[in-house]
């Protein structure tokens, strides 16, 4: 609930300006400059946007300081292990956890969507071996732009929920398929009788020669991930959404841009650079030389799936994905030294002076990987899990941007710094030599 609570003051020379505040649901308070440049001339620098609001939402809620994430208000932590991913991702899109009969509407609509146009399959044979799936991924989707009945914001050619559902569907499709080239085998397309998760693992791990036999454990701590990296409001990706969405680009093309933004190792690619991590401090077997490095000012090392913008306490999915890791793996008998370097890691960063001052936790790439691993996914798919899970927030993030009456193209400002006004002059002797090598002497 958005509400107007008085005004600041702004006093700039001896004109005092009152700009409103806002104050949203849950208490966080905002000061409105929507009016800033044209009543004052001034505009506010704020370089990585960390005091600047880009909108008002009402599909997720974190508060960093407490570690709390919730979801069109329901607790992580409530939904975790209850619901599906696919229930998670009908709350993003529509506000409320589906009825029997909207689940199973939604269940049959991803069923028929699930298949990837025919043609679109031999795109994966032009990609080089060991391609990123990721990068193929963010392809692939800017492709089906070209495949598919476009939707913009103006002409609503088709119903928005059918190209979610699409989406959704779809991308498990897409990033099966791109695992399948990536190691040689053929496709394994998607079946009727399997859910969500069931029939994305079957179309990873099928083959004609050895048949794949689904565990409930694994299909259950899929569900779980995917669930936990559902939506996480204004992030890097989530943004790049908005803004390439707001040029009223079609939702294809938008989400290829989130997927792009999610690749890089400070957001969703970090799952995958924590376990390269993990590994470099087994093969060095000195973990204090990797702390040092992280604190150094002078060195670009970070301590990877470590810190985040908002929160300043514990990331509530690594509470929840650190647990699942134990018994997934307990359940699935598989000893991962790696785990163990995380954990000491985890106790010795977090009793450590640097980290504890910087308020640096563990955040939701921190023991991901171990679990991914340990459930047979291969590393450099990591981060397309990721995208998997983040698809329904992308879209209902989309969805709110376009349906809002007050959307606007985004559209940031800047202070100028480079060079003054100074006239052209041609440098007659540069000029000469071009002109020479054009003439091929
Ligand atoms: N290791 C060591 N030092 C760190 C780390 C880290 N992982 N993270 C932040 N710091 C330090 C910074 O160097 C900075 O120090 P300074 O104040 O002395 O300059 C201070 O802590 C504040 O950090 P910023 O980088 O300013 O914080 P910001 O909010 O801009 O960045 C980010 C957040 C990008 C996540 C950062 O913590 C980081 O690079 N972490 C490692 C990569 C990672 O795990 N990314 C995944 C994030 S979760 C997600 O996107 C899905």
């Amino acid at each position: 609930m958005l509400k107007q609570k008085g005004f600041a003051e702004l006093k700039i020379g001896r004109k005092v300006y009152k700009l409103p505040i806002i104050v949203g649901t849950e208490n966080e308070k905002a000061i409105d400059i929507t009016n800033l440049r044209r009543d004052t001339g001034f505009i506010t620098l704020d370089p990585g946007y960390g005091n600047t609001g880009s909108c008002c939402s009402s599909i997720t809620f974190i508060d960093g300081e407490k570690g709390i994430l919730r979801y069109r208000g329901i607790p992580i932590e409530e939904l975790a292990g209850r619901v599906t991913f696919i229930e998670t991702a009908y709350l993003l899109l529509h506000g409320a956890l589906p009825s029997e009969q909207k689940l199973k509407t939604f269940s049959s609509l991803l069923n028929k969507n699930s298949l990837l146009h025919e043609d679109m399959r031999h795109f994966f044979d032009g990609f080089p071996r060991g391609a990123h799936p990721m990068h193929i991924l963010g392809t692939m989707f800017n492709g089906l732009s070209t495949f598919y009945p476009n939707i913009d914001a103006l002409s609503m050619k088709e119903d928005i929920d059918v190209t979610a559902t699409r989406l959704i569907s779809i991308v498990r499709t897409m990033a099966a398929f791109a695992y399948k080239k990536s190691i040689g085998e053929p496709p394994v397309y998607p079946r009727r009788d399997l859910p969500y998760c069931a029939n994305f693992l079957n179309m990873m791990f099928d083959s004609p020669v050895k048949p794949y036999v689904l565990d409930p454990e694994i299909v259950k701590a899929l569900n779980l991930l995917l669930i936990l990296h559902a939506d996480h409001e204004q992030n890097c990706s989530t943004s790049a959404v908005r803004i390439i969405g707001s040029a009223q680009v079609n939702l294809y093309a938008t989400i290829s841009a989130g997927i792009s933004a999610l690749s890089g190792p400070l957001h969703g690619g970090a799952n995958q650079a924590v376990m390269d991590m993990l590994r470099k401090i087994e093969r060095k077997g000195d973990m204090d030389y990797f702390i040092d490095k992280a604190k150094d000012k002078n060195d670009p090392f970070k301590l990877m799936g470590f810190g985040h913008r908002v929160y300043k306490n514990y990331d509530p999915r690594a509470t929840i994905i650190k647990q699942t890791c134990h018994n997934v793996l307990k359940r699935l008998k598989i000893k991962d030294p790696l785990l163990d370097i995380a954990l000491e890691l985890e106790k010795r960063a977090l009793s450590d002076s640097y980290f504890v001052e910087k308020k640096l936790y563990p955040n939701v790439d921190f023991y991901s990987g171990i679990i991914y691993k340990a459930i047979g996914i291969p590393e450099n798919m990591f981060t397309v899990m990721f995208a998997l899970g983040r698809l329904p927030g992308w879209i209902a993030h989309w969805k709110e941007m376009v349906e809002s009456k007050d959307r606007k193209i985004a559209r940031p400002r800047q202070i100028y710094v480079g060079k003054g006004l100074r006239h052209f002059k041609r440098d007659e002797k540069a000029a000469a030599v071009v002109a020479l090598k054009v003439k091929g002497k």
